[in-house]
C-alpha cells in the first residue's frame, strides 16, 4: 500500500524538506527585488534566529558546516590547539576543528541517549584544550548545566553544534541559549531548509562580529556601513571565506521559521507513535529521552539488541531498504574515518560506549510531512524484519 509521504518510486525516505506556496512566493519576492545576497532579509532571517534561541546576535553562514568553522574561527582556534568533540555526529563537527588546524580530540557518550558524557568530557581535558563542540545528537538537548560546569572551571569556551536541536529545549531553556555560540544548519533533512545554509547565535557582541567578518573575507565593515558612510575603505585583520548566505534563501528562512513549533510538535507526535509500538516489542528500543528536555526530533533512532533478535544489523537494514522504507545509520564514528586514523592516531577501541552502539543503531523516517499510516507501514515491516526467516 503506497502512503503519503513516499516518493515516486515508492520509497520512503528518513527525512524530508516542506516547501509550501508562502515560501515560494517569500523568495519569490526577493529574487525580484534589487537584493540578491547580503540585502535586508539576512538581517531579518538573523534578527528572527536570535529571536527564538534567547540570544543576541545571530549570524548566517551557508552551511551549518560553514557556521561550525567560523564558531571556531570566532574564538580563534589555532594550530596544535584541542577541541573535545564526540565520535556520534557528523565529520563535520571534527571537520570544523582541523580546519583551523586544531586537533579534535573525540570523548566517549552517555550509552543510553548518545549524547556527549560529561565524566568522560573532563578526563580528556589537558593543558592544550581550547574548547568544547557539544552535539544534541537526534534533536536531544545535552546536559548543558553539567557541560557548562565543566568549561567553566577550566576556562574553556562551549560550543553547541544544534544542528539536530533547533526548536528544542533543555530544562525551559531553548536550543542556541545554552553555550557561548550555538550552531545550526538548513539542510533539507533539517527541521527547516533554506536549501543549503546555517547560522551562529551567541549573545557575545566580539564573537557574533567576527563571525560576520570570517563570513565575508575577513573584511571588517560591512557593505551597508560602508554605503551610509560613503567610503570604498576595509581593512582585512583576518583572511576569512565567502561563506555568506544569499537574501532569498534568508527570505525561505524566515517563511520556514514561522512552520517550526508546528513541525517539531508534529515530530513529537510522530516519535511517540513509535515509542508506543515499540514499548510491545522485545530487542529494539529508541534511545533513552531526559526528562528535562524538550526534543527537537530531527532523527527517531533506535538500538537492536542484536543477540536477542538473532540478526545482524545489515540483515534488517537491507529488508527494510527492500520494502522501500529509508532507514539510515548516524553515524559512523568520526574516529574511524582514515583521514583521523592518519592524522590524528585515533583507533578502534577509543571510544567504546559510541564504537558498540554504532553497531547497532538504526535510523527510522520521521519528517512532519509523514502520516501515521506511514509510521504504521514502517513498524508493520520492522516487525517482518525481526520475525522472517
Ligand atoms: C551534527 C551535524 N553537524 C554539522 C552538520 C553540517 O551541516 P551542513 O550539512 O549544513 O553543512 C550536520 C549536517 O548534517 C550535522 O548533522
Amino acid at each position: 500500500m503506497k502512503t503519503n509521504s513516499e516518493n515516486k518510486k515508492g520509497f520512503l525516505p528518513y527525512g524530508r524538506h516542506h516547501i509550501d506556496e508562502e515560501d515560494l512566493e517569500a523568495v519569490r519576492n526577493v529574487l525580484l527585488s534589487d537584493w540578491l545576497t547580503t540585502g535586508p532579509k539576512v538581517e531579518e532571517f538573523e534578527q528572527e534566529l536570535a529571536k527564538i534561541s534567547h540570544t543576541e546576535f545571530g549570524g548566517v553562514v551557508n552551511s551549518g558546516t560553514a557556521a561550525l568553522h567560523a564558531a571556531m574561527a570566532a574564538i580563534d582556534i589555532k594550530p596544535g590547539d584541542e577541541v573535545i568533540v564526540p565520535p556520534i555526529t557528523f565529520a563535520a563537527t571534527a571537520n570544523a576543528v582541523v580546519y583551523q588546524g586544531g586537533v579534535p580530540v573525540f570523548a566517549d557518550v552517555d550509552p543510553d541517549t548518545l549524547l556527549m558524557d560529561p565524566d568522560k568530557l573532563e578526563e580528556k581535558i589537558t593543558a592544550k584544550t581550547r574548547a568544547v563542540i557539544s552535539v544534541d545528537y537526534a534533536g536531544q538537548m545535552c546536559d548543558y548545566d553539567a557541560l557548562t560546569k565543566i568549561t567553566k572551571k577550566h576556562g574553556l569556551y562551549l560550543v553547541a553544534d544544534a544542528c539536530h536541536s533547533i526548536g528544542g529545549a533543555y530544562k525551559g531553556s531553548p536550543s542556541g541559549s545554552c553555550a557561548d555560540l550555538t550552531v545550526f544548519s538548513f539542510h533539507p533533512v533539517k527541521h527547516i531548509t533554506t536549501g543549503e545554509g546555517g547560522a551562529v547565535v551567541t549573545s557575545d557582541k566580539k564573537l557574533i562580529e567576527k563571525v560576520k567578518s570570517f563570513r565575508n573575507h575577513g573584511i571588517n565593515t560591512d557593505l551597508h556601513e560602508r554605503q551610509k558612510a560613503e567610503s570604498w575603505y576595509y581593512e582585512i585583520e583576518m583572511p576569512g571565506f565567502n561563506y555568506r548566505l544569499t537574501d532569498f534563501q534568508c527570505a525561505l528562512g524566515i517563511s520556514q521559521l514561522k512552520k517550526l513549533e508546528s513541525r517539531i510538535h508534529r515530530r513529537n507526535r510522530l516519535a511517540n507513535q513509535y515509542d508506543r509500538f515499540f514499548e510491545g516489542m522485545d530487542g529494539i528500543a529508541p534511545l533513552k529521552k531526559q526528562a528535562f528536555i524538550a526534543h527537537a526530533y530531527h532523527l527517531y533512532v533506535v538500538k537492536l539488541d542484536l543477540d536477542r533478535l538473532k540478526r545482524n544489523r545489515l540483515e534488517i537494514f537491507s529488508f527494510l531498504r527492500n520494502e522501500g522504507v529509508g532507514v539510515n545509520v548516524h553515524y559512523i564514528p568520526v574516529h574511524y574515518h582514515p583521514f583521523y586514523q592518519k592524522t590524528f592516531n585515533t583507533h578502534r577501541g577509543l571510544c567504546p560506549i559510541a564504537e558498540d552502539a554504532y553497531e547497532r543503531i538504526l535510523t527510522l523516517p520521521l519528517f512532519p510531512a509523514m502520516t501515521e499510516d506511514d509510521v504504521k507501514m514502517v513498524c508493520r515491516h520492522i516487525k517482518s524484519a525481526v520475525s522472517s526467516r
